[in-house]
């Protein structure tokens, strides 16, 4: 993860721009100070915490760009601007690393207006190292391939090797694919991959499969298209094919230890331990109605002054929860909350910049799934009484 470590360090007043990065405001609580910066079109904030004889700068996970060299920047140009020693840093910028297709990638809000595409579109979900994924987008040119990963290294990499192979029929998004779901239109979608994703055999409840994924999954698929599990996990196996018989009219099929034309990293790794590898598909039947996607959370009202009793404040419901984890104050009247929210299984993870007569999510908005809604509805009430 790049880092910096800084001795004595004083820093400069903001807002402020140096090299192409701007330096916008600051907050700050008793553990550490966060930075928000902005270079290209990213806004994200600079870690700054104290040690013992230093100042340690790095990620904050939450605003982290997906393209790790925005954040090499704008730790190299804080550099710059700063009063002090560095005594480590390792925030090079290696030319190879920026040769990728940053065009892939897209935002959330691109997937509302993906009804205008014209092509057939394939939708893989945790595709790590992106073996699968870049195979399928060379043997199928004219389909666009959507890659959905929350791991940001491996975003970072198959877009690198997207580059250097030529393909350009995916989009990449680093979001939560149980989330992302809800934003696609109805009958949309020709084929879904889930190849080998994490079983989670104790905690079932986290995994990708579940009986309301199925449901969406079913939903955006056109009539024949298929959801595809592959997996090394007999339980995980198990409580997909129960999961998928439970749906009224479907067609499933199942085949164990053959072969596809491309073995992921994941599946050599499980050949190698001599694992069985199971392969179920569940085709779509039906044509389904249209949906809107998820309407996003705004807050209104006036918040200020805040409440510095929210830190650590939870309320939990049957089906949501809410906990604001740290308060930090700015110089001037505007104050950020990081916050957890929403469903037990799915939380969102955000900051709520304050102001006195706004307030709002950052560096995403939320969509407003029926738990969100909720935290959402006790956060502004939070924020408003104290
Ligand atoms: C065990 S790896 C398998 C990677 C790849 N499919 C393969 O076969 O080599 C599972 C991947 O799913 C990703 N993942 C887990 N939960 C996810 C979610 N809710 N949405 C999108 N990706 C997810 C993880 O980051 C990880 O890269």
């Amino acid at each position: 993860m790049p880092n910096l470590h800084i001795e004595n360090l004083t820093p400069f007043a903001y807002p402020a721009s140096i090299g192409e990065v701007g330096f916008i405001w600051e907050a700050r609580n008793e553990k550490e100070t966060l930075v928000l910066a902005k270079n290209k079109d990213e806004e994200f904030f600079i870690k700054i915490v104290k040690k013992e004889n230093h100042f340690l700068l790095k990620s904050d996970k939450i605003t982290k760009p997906t393209d790790a060299n925005l954040l090499k920047e704008a730790l190299n140009e804080y550099k710059k601007g700063v009063k002090g020693i560095e005594i480590f840093s390792n925030t090079s910028i290696s030319k190879k690393k920026s040769e990728k297709n940053s065009n892939l990638l897209k935002k959330i809000d691109f997937f509302s207006k993906i009804s205008k595409e014209k092509r057939e579109i394939w939708l893989e979900i945790g595709f790590g190292s992106g073996r699968h994924l870049l195979h399928q987008a060379k043997e199928n040119r004219d389909v666009l391939i959507i890659g959905i990963e929350i791991y940001k290294p491996s975003i970072e990499q198959v877009l690198k090797r997207a580059h250097l192979e030529g393909v350009e029929n995916i989009y990449l998004i680093d979001y939560d694919a149980r989330i992302l779901m809800e934003f696609l239109n109805s009958n949309s979608i020709g084929k879904i991959f889930v190849h080998f994703p994490v079983p989670w055999d104790k905690k079932p409840h986290r995994r990708v499969i579940s009986k309301e994924f199925t449901n969406e999954a079913l939903r955006v698929l056109k009539k024949d298209g298929f959801l595809e599990l592959r997996t090394d996990s007999e339980l995980y196996f198990d409580f997909a094919l129960k999961t998928f018989l439970d749906f009224e009219k479907t067609i499933i099929n199942i085949e164990k230890n053959m072969d596809l034309p491309i073995s992921s990293k994941y599946e050599d790794r499980w050949k190698r331990l001599n694992k069985d590898i199971y392969n179920v598909k569940i085709f779509s039947k039906k044509v389904d109605d249209p949906i809107k996607p998820p309407s996003k959370l705004i807050f209104s009202g006036e918040f200020l002054p805040i409440n510095f009793d929210l830190k650590n404040r939870i309320f939990k419901d049957k089906d949501f929860f809410l906990k604001v984890e740290e308060v930090y104050e700015t110089e001037s009247e505007k104050y950020l909350l990081k916050v957890a929210f929403g469903s037990f299984d799915m939380p969102e993870h955000r900051y709520v910049v304050i102001e006195k007569n706004s307030a709002y999510y950052f560096p995403h908005q939320v969509y407003s799934t029926r738990a969100n809604k909720e935290a959402h509805e006790v956060l502004q009430s939070w924020l408003k009484d104290g």
